[in-house]
């Protein structure tokens, strides 16, 4: 049997091990996915510890995303751009890094049919999370991205960082108020339990919102579009089983089907808040 885990500071609140699960129950494959509480200090002698007891792959997430970057012998152009590792396999003695959190977020997207091809994106934030998402959607050909934030220097880096015409950087005040086809929340505002403070005109019945955060009641910021005059939103919980999904491809070279776990996971959700 082969193991798995995640690797995270605090790591308690995963869903992973219950997701993975369910992909190794549905493809039929024999694994086991546990949750590993990384000391701060101690993230490379965690993982290495993981390898010697016969570990083959593993998740990584908060605080550790970066340092799991250093830690890898070979990185796929993904986790370059990204900046950032969420998936390590480990394959002859080599550590091998990979991002799969945009591909996460693209195939939840695509699963909501909103088509990326020849789209305007509005992409809040230009933190870790923004960054990540960047090259997997460049690579559904959007007409552009705009990534405003709060702290413009740090938009105009990241479209610096990629060198590629169709991003744009500003500051949240400075949006033009264009048509966008997608709004993405990539800020952490949520977890202060508040949004992106953003021109409320450029919300129409047609733009879709997306907020890679997600919760059990909506999020502040899809709450504030709606209340501005959106009808279609999603929460991120896709993009959370989507980058899984594409982590389980990575190791078990087989993709499992997406949507039957995102109904199991909602299931355990309602019934942990019954
Ligand atoms: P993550 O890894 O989740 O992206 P991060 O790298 O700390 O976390 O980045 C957080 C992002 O959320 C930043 O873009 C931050 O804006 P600043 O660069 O100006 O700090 C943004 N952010 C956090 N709280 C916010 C808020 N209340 N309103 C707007 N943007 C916010």
């Amino acid at each position: 049997m082969d193991h798995y885990c995640v690797f995270g500071n605090p790591i308690k609140q995963s869903r992973s091990p219950f997701i993975h699960q369910k992909f190794a129950e549905q493809t039929q494959q024999s694994l086991t996915y546990t949750t590993q509480l990384a000391d701060i200090k101690m993230f490379t002698k965690a993982v290495n510890s993981f390898i010697n007891t016969g570990g083959k792959g593993a998740n990584v997430t908060a605080p550790f995303k970066e340092e799991a970057l250093l830690l890898c012998d070979g990185l796929s152009e993904t986790a370059k751009k990204a900046g950032a590792v969420n998936t390590l396999s480990f394959i002859d003695g080599k550590i091998l890094g990979d991002n799969t959190d945009g591909y996460g977020l693209v195939q939840d997207l695509l699963r909501h049919n909103i088509p990326l091809k020849d789209s305007r994106i509005l992409l809040l934030g230009a933190g870790g999370a923004a960054r990540g998402v960047i090259l997997p959607l460049l690579t559904q050909m959007p007409t552009s991205i705009t990534i405003a934030n709060r702290t413009e220097s740090k938009a105009e880096q990241l479209c610096q960082q990629f060198s590629n015409n169709k991003l744009k950087g500003c500051s949240l005040d400075a949006i033009s108020i264009l048509s966008y086809d997608l709004i993405i929340n990539a800020t952490s505002a949520s977890l202060s339990g508040t949004f992106p403070e953003i021109p409320a005109d450029i919300i129409t019945k047609h733009t879709f919102c997306y907020d890679m955060a997600y919760s059990k009641n909506p999020t502040p910021f899809l709450l504030w579009c709606k209340k501005h005059g959106a009808e279609r939103m999603s929460d991120g919980l896709g993009m959370l089983v989507g980058q899984a999904a594409v982590s389980f491809k990575i190791w078990r070279n087989i993709m499992p089907e997406i949507d039957p776990v995102i109904n199991q996971l909602k299931e355990k959700l309602e019934n942990e808040q019954a």
